[in-house]
This record gives structure tokens, sequence and C-alpha cells, in this order.
């Protein structure tokens, strides 16, 4: 067991890959807090997981609840030694057709949600003076642009970015910041993503997934648990090394 006795805060976990996170983290030993803006679908996670799980309602989107989500979860853990900044929304629009509103709300959510449960667990870490590993979630999305992907794709180059930064200045305190950029993943998330490229660009239900799932490299779309493995690695020992990088886990989609 690689996260023996640790005590991790997985946002936007009631599903997904946050869920398969927190699943394999309780195999590897740790502790976890399902954080979720769906707070029944975190406790029904919670309590599939028995014991080692707690569910805890936050909407990163909100600054009060991102506080009270760190508070609740040190409260009831003892400590945070792990963040992984998972919750994250995702949408489509040609740039013509890109509203102020949603722009705003993709932001809050994916970049300031990211950065400010960042930067709470940060100061419980550095308060603490035993370091910490954090994990951001950021995309293939983030590496490139996209015609009718514009807003999402910002959101995730921003997440890269902010590890570097985060990276290089929190290293100094012992804590890691590094990211995962996943490529296609299949799950509840990709109903809504090919049901917006459906409307979009005309095609038929599950079209779009067959096309991304025949243009990846490995030959089939990812699953959260091809994931888990590298989640486990950037909070473990293993990586005390390693510093602002985000790394692909995506067939092989993208090279850098
Ligand atoms: N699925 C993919 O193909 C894919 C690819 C690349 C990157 N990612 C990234 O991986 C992460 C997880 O993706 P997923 O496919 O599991 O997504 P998902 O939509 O299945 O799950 C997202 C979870 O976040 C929660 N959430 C949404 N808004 C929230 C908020 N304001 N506060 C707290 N929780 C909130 C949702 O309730 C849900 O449980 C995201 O950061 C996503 O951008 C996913």
């Amino acid at each position: 067991m690689q996260l023996a006795g640790k005590r991790a805060l997985i946002t936007g976990a009631a599903r997904g890959i946050g869920l398969a996170f927190a699943e394999r983290y309780v195999r590897e030993g740790a502790q976890v807090a399902i954080a979720d803006i769906n707070l029944a679908a975190a406790e029904k996670a919670a309590a599939e997981l028995g014991d080692p799980a707690c569910a805890i309602h936050m909407d990163v989107g909100d600054q009060h609840s991102i506080e009270s989500a760190v508070n609740n979860t040190i409260d009831t853990l003892g400590g945070i030694d792990i963040l992984i900044n998972n919750a994250a929304v995702f949408t489509a629009d040609p740039i013509v057709a890109v509203t102020r509103k949603d722009f705003t709300r993709t932001f809050e959510i994916n970049v300031a949600g990211s950065f400010f449960t960042m930067q709470a667990v940060a100061q419980h870490m550095v308060e603490r003076g035993e370091g910490g590993k954090i994990i951001n979630m950021a995309s293939q999305a983030g590496r490139r642009g996209e015609a009718l992907v514009s807003v999402y794709c910002a959101t995730k180059a921003a997440i890269i970015s902010l590890t570097q930064s985060a990276g290089l200045n929190l290293i100094e305190h012992g804590i890691n910041v590094n990211a995962i950029a996943p490529g296609v993943v299949d799950g509840e998330h990709w109903v809504g993503v090919d049901a917006q490229f459906a409307r979009l660009e005309g095609k038929e239900p599950g079209q779009k997934k067959r096309e991304v799932s025949a243009s990846v490299p490995a030959g089939r779309m990812g699953t959260a648990d091809d994931l888990t493995g590298m989640a486990v690695f950037l909070a473990s020992k293993e990586a005390d090394y390693i510093v602002a990088q985000c790394y692909n886990v995506d067939g092989g989609q993208w090279m850098s």
C-alpha cells in the first residue's frame, strides 16, 4: 500500500475520474474526503467506500464553500496530506456564440476553483510544516486549442501554467505540485460532451465518441482506472523530486 496513513481531499469525486481516484486511494491505505457539489452522490460514494471515506459538500466556484470544505476535511480527517483538484465543467460553442456568463462560470469553477482550493490546502500544509502533494487535473485540451472548445481549453492551459508557478513557489515547503493531462476518458462526462458535439456538428448521438476513440493511438478511449496509477505515484514518496510537471496519460494523443 503506497499511501498508508495519508489523508486526501479529492474535489469532484462523487463520480467519474475523481471517484476512481478515491477508490484507488482507499485501496492504497489512504483516508479520503469525497468533496462534491452533488452531496447526495458524494454520500453514496463514501458509504460504498466505508470507514476510510467521508463526504464533504463543496462548490469550488464559491470561496466560502472552498474554505469550509477544506476546514471540514481537516476537522474530519485530522489534516490533509494530498489534494487532487479534479472538479471541473465542460463547455463547447463556436467563438461567436460564447456568452460572457458561460465564460466566467467555466473559469470560476475550473481555474479559480482549483487555484483557491490549492491555496487553502497549501496554507494548511505550510502551517503544519510537513509538506504535501497537490495534483491538478489538466487535459490534452490544455495543450492546444480546439475550434469549438475555446473556453474549456483555455481553462486547462491555465491549470498547466498555475501548476508550474505553484510547483516552483511551494516546493520550498516540501509541497510537490504536479498535474495530469488525460486525453479522452469514457464515463458520464462524455455523455454530455457527445451531446454538445451532436448539437454543434450535427452528429448522431455516440458518433463523436466513436470518432475520438478511433483517433487514439492506443486504439480506445481511456478509462478512469487508466489514470489512477499516475495519481498514486504523484501522491507517493516516489514523486518527492518531481516538481511543477504535467504528465500526459492519454494513450499517445499528445507528446510533450
Ligand atoms: N473525461 C474526460 O475525457 C477528461 C479528459 C481530460 C480531462 N478531464 C478532467 O478530469 C477531471 C474529471 O473529469 P470527469 O470526466 O470525471 O468529469 P465528471 O463530469 O464525470 O465529474 C465531475 C465531478 O465534479 C463535480 N463538480 C462539478 N462542478 C463542481 C463544483 N462547482 N464544485 C465541486 N464539484 C463540482 C460534479 O458533480 C462531478 O461529480 C476534470 O477536471 C476534467 O476536466 C476529463
